[in-house]
């Protein structure tokens, strides 16, 4: 594939996935994305966001928990001055809810549903393990697609301690389900609980963790096993789904060197799964004024004439010298301190290997954005033309 920009991405892919470090910008950048493909290429546009900050949240109107599709208010756009071409909406990912709604959907009986959701182990597997995010949020993706609602879907994923947790997590979904381990997990249930060949196990298991929960795990898993084929087929679907055509990557990162070099290993590792890489955006870029060579003689004259400087200055603002002067080098060392910075960043981006993926880069605001005129603002350097 060559080179596409994201403009053109947006407008032809059917799902992009924004991946890359934490606190980055990739929440922002998901809803960016979405918000200006609705309002300037049209279409019906989905962002399933994770963690969208609070205020971001209220913005979109996807305030609280819950896993409804709402739409964005065109009133909003208008406010900010557009008049959308196509519509926006937005959805959280509530991981218990899609639990829940994943097991209703699979269980074969009103019984085994019962048995499943109102099992503890069931409760504490959907709420406090970090695998079972990573493998929901992208079944909801699958689930979301396949209603054929929406032209484009914008993935905002969370914040992983492993990049590749979520990009594997059908594939280990899959195995699991098909794996000798889970057989021998369920075998007490078949052979009577705490049958012979787990017996060993089983007192072992007892004294550390109590025989209720043991219990637990027998029963949830004997539950689950009418299942099994379902979620295997299902989890490989979702698997093939991200390797789809219709699927692009944008990882997002800063320009700090450590969120860099956190966002080569994501690229690599997308690259090395065949997944396709479309973009890479570069987020809070300082202003390319700071590493300019003009700038910096300014910045030596300001140091060559702070004599003057600083007596034009005390007389024109009926201030001391000595604060005239404080200023005046505040004014030169933080220039000087940015400027290093944006010497140092340009030197890491140029250095970061990116392939056949376009990349973007979005300056740093100078507030945060937690509103739709900011996310467009935001989205216009996403599909401006270089
Ligand atoms: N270009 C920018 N200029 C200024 N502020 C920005 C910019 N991009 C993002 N921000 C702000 O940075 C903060 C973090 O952004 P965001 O929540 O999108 O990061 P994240 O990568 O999703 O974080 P996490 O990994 O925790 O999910 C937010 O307050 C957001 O408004
Ligand atoms: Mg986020």
């Amino acid at each position: 594939m060559g080179t596409l920009d994201l403009a053109t991405l947006l407008e032809t892919k059917e799902i992009i996935i924004t991946c890359g470090p934490g606190g980055v910008g990739k929440t922002t950048t998901a809803a960016a994305a979405a918000a200006i493909a609705a309002a300037r290429q049209g279409g019906r546009v989905l962002v399933l966001t994770v963690d969208p900050a609070r205020r971001l949240a209220d913005a979109l109107g996807v305030a609280g928990i819950g896993n409804d599709v709402v739409s964005v208010d065109p009133v909003l756009f208008s406010q900010a001055g557009v008049e959308p071409r196509g519509s926006l909406s937005a959805a959280m990912l509530d991981t218990k809810k899609s639990w829940d709604e994943l097991i209703t959907r699979h269980a074969p009986n009103e019984a085994t549903k019962n048995r499943i959701l109102t099992n503890p182990l069931y409760t504490s597997l959907t709420t406090r393990f970090v695998q079972s995010h990573d493998y929901i949020a992208m079944e909801r993706l699958y689930e979301l697609h396949g209603t054929g609602e929406w032209d484009l879907i914008v993935v905002d994923t969370p914040p992983t301690r492993n990049a590749l947790d979520f990009l594997d997590a059908p594939a280990r979904m899959a195995d699991f389900f098909s794996s000798r381990l889970l057989r021998w997990l369920t075998m007490p249930a078949r052979s009577g609980l705490l049958g012979l060949a787990s017996r060993g196990f089983a007192q072992v298991a007892d004294r550390i963790l109590g025989r209720q929960f043991l219990a637990d795990i027998t029963e949830f898993f004997g539950s689950l096993e009418s299942m099994y084929e379902g979620f295997v087929e299902r989890s490989q679907a979702v698997s093939r789904l991200l390797g789809d055509e219709r699927t692009a990557f944008m990882v997002v990162s800063s320009s700090e060197l450590v969120p860099l070099r956190e966002a080569t290993f994501f690229v690599d590792q997308l690259q090395q799964r065949n997944f396709t890489l479309a973009a890479v955006v570069l987020n809070r870029v300082l202003p390319s004024s700071l590493a300019d060579s003009a700038a910096a003689d300014a910045a030596s004259a300001i140091t060559a004439e702070r004599d003057a400087l600083a007596e034009a200055l005390s007389k024109e603002c009926d201030v001391d010298q000595a604060v005239a002067y404080r200023v005046l080098d505040a004014m030169v060392e933080s220039y000087s301190d940015l400027s290093v910075i944006a010497h140092r960043e340009a030197l890491a981006r140029a250095n970061f290997p990116i392939g056949t993926a376009s990349l973007v880069e979005v300056p740093l605001f100078d507030e945060d954005i937690h509103d739709l005129a900011g996310l467009l603002r935001l989205g216009e350097y996403l599909i401006a033309k270089r």
